[in-house]
């Protein structure tokens, strides 16, 4: 009789670390509560890494600025849909999977969400479509936790194009309208919290703390104002 070792058990990515991502439309804080969610982690002890889409890695922040340059507004919106996947995929593959495995928490700002709101309720492309490529472009990976910062598209785009505008933001407020009502049918499942982001950034970063810290073990005990 020969005995054979057991076949390791594979473990779960997200096994040590957690996932979690900011979602929203522009100029709803996602940047700038990102950057507080990241400080107050750390502040609890629990080692971070904060990454954003589209971009987060050499060929991930090429392709961004690709998507962003409004020479390139014709771009097939298709095509535009694969650019963004590829520097998922890239992210995915060469930060966050390893970061999370390495037992880190990840913050990223923006993430699958996204890419359904606006290619998919958007710019109406094939929802299951989107969605068997977000999952093919992750490896399955799924975020723990997704917080949408949910915010009047016009209030938004005001916020934010007092930063110059880009291809995105120059879209008509249908649009607009259409990727916050998609935004928030994706925000109904549990994995999700949605989070007002009309009120100050103070009063969003301490309703953004209060959603991450629920049953989390690790940051339960950090102070609830860093
Ligand atoms: N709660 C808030 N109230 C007022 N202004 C805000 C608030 N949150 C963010 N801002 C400002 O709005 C602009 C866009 O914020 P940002 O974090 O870049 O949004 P996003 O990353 O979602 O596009 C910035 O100038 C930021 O300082
Ligand atoms: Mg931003």
């Amino acid at each position: 009789m020969t005995v054979t070792a057991p076949e390791p058990v594979p473990v779960p990515a997200s096994v040590r670390g957690r996932f979690i991502v900011l979602e929203g439309g522009e100029g709803t804080g996602k940047s700038t509560q990102a950057a507080l969610l990241v400080a107050r982690i750390r502040a609890a002890g629990v080692p971070v890494t904060a990454v954003r889409e589209p971009g987060g890695t050499i060929v991930g922040d090429r392709v961004r600025g690709l998507l962003l340059d409004p020479a390139h507004a014709g771009l097939d919106a298709r095509a535009e849909l694969l650019l963004y996947e590829a520097s998922r995929a890239e992210l995915v593959a060469a930060v966050i999977r390893p970061r999370l495995q390495a037992g880190d928490y990840v913050v990223c700002d923006r993430f699958t969400d996204s890419t359904l709101a606006y290619q998919g309720y958007g710019r109406g492309l094939d929802l299951d479509g989107i969605e068997a490529l977000n999952e093919w472009a992750t490896d399955g990976l799924r975020p723990e936790l997704t917080v949408l910062l949910d915010l009047d598209p016009l209030v938004g785009v005001r916020r934010a194009t007092g930063q110059g505008a880009d291809r995105l933001e120059a879209e008509g407020a249908e649009f607009h309208a259409r990727v916050r009502a998609g935004f928030l049918a994706l925000a109904s499942g549990a994995a999700h919290v949605v989070v007002s982001a009309s009120a100050s950034i103070d009063e969003v970063a301490a309703a953004v703390w209060a959603a991450v810290r629920e049953g989390d073990a690790a940051l339960v005990s950090a102070p609830e104002r860093a």
